[in-house]
């Protein structure tokens, strides 16, 4: 597959390549197409790669990247201050529509978070009643406004892998024997870095646009399934603790379901795989 890199029409620019969904996509793709990345905390790994550039969205202009790198897709993955990201995708958005250029915008489940009676579809309008749900509506409806050919949405549910802070911090609370929260009325859907990478992939190659929602077919409940990738887990007669936090009186759903803008089989996934997948 060497070969292929330099003979690739792409040059990819990841914002947010050092962390845990930006990372696992730079390895991905960078084996078959022109990619940099973006990290914002010092370190000696990335400041001696050539193809990472430090930023930092709340202080950095992101067009000294863009000038440097001229990527035909742009993805983000970043995090930091929602203000300071609003702007640096305004940004983005400009670049991408004068370059004529893709970009790949990482949103999430809390688009939908007011409503808690349905899972959500693609076509679905967006209300959030969170300050994370507001800020990247305000994103994606400043994308939407773009041509269609030009941007990718993903919305993402809960994504564990076995390096994801979510399962590492289950692990750290295991370890300082602290209790462990979950929602047991809260009804979602998951996926994995891993699937997430060969969606990724599989949109840069087909060209695809448009929002995608890119969770497991099934719904799980919060607490069943944190408790069944705790009982993965080799923990030598430690004993876990939990407690269940309510946030309504009933079942609430936060699940990102796709209809219209479907992947192909080998590209959907299912809890009971991601489970699998952590056991390996
Ligand atoms: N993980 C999930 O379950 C999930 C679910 C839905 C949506 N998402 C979305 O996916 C994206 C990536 O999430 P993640 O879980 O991979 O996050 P993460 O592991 O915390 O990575 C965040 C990335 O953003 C960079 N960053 C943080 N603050 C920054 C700043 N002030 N300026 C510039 N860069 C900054 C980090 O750089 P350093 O590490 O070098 O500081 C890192 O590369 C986010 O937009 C998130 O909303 C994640």
């Amino acid at each position: 597959m060497k070969g292929l890199a330099k003979e690739s029409k792409h040059r990819i620019l990841i914002l947010g390549a050092s962390g845990f969904l930006g990372g696992a996509i730079y390895r991905e793709l960078c084996s078959y197409f022109k990619t940099f990345g973006t990290y914002n905390t010092s370190n000696k790994l990335h400041e001696k790669n050539k193809h990472f550039f430090q930023y930092n969205i709340e202080e950095d202009d992101v067009y000294e990247i863009l000038e440097i790198v001229k990527p035909t897709i742009i993805i983000s993955a970043v995090r930091g201050d929602f203000s300071a990201q609003v702007i640096a995708h305004q940004h983005l958005a400009e670049y991408v529509f004068t370059n004529k250029i893709k970009l790949i915008f990482i949103s999430s489940a809390n688009v939908f978070d007011a409503y808690s009676k349905y899972p959500s579809y693609e076509t679905d309008k967006t209300l959030s009643n969170s300050i994370y749900g507001h800020f990247k509506i305000k994103i994606e409806n400043m994308l939407l406004r773009m041509p269609k050919k030009q941007i990718v949405i993903l919305r993402l549910p809960m994504v564990f892998g076995a390096q994801s802070p979510r399962i590492l911090e289950i692990q750290g609370h295991i370890k300082e024997k602290e209790p462990i929260e979950v929602f047991p009325n809260l009804i979602m859907n998951v996926t994995n870095d891993f699937k997430l990478t060969q969606q990724v992939h599989y949109i840069i190659n087909r060209n695809k646009s448009g929002v995608f929602h890119l969770g497991s077919s099934d719904l799980v409940h919060h607490d069943d399934f944190i408790k069944e990738i705790i009982a993965s887990f080799e923990l030598n007669n430690k004993t876990v603790t939990y407690k269940n936090v309510y946030t309504t009186n009933d079942d609430r759903y936060l699940a990102v379901l796709p209809k219209y803008n479907l992947l192909p089989k080998h590209l959907q996934l299912t809890s009971q795989q991601i489970l699998s997948e952590l056991k390996l």
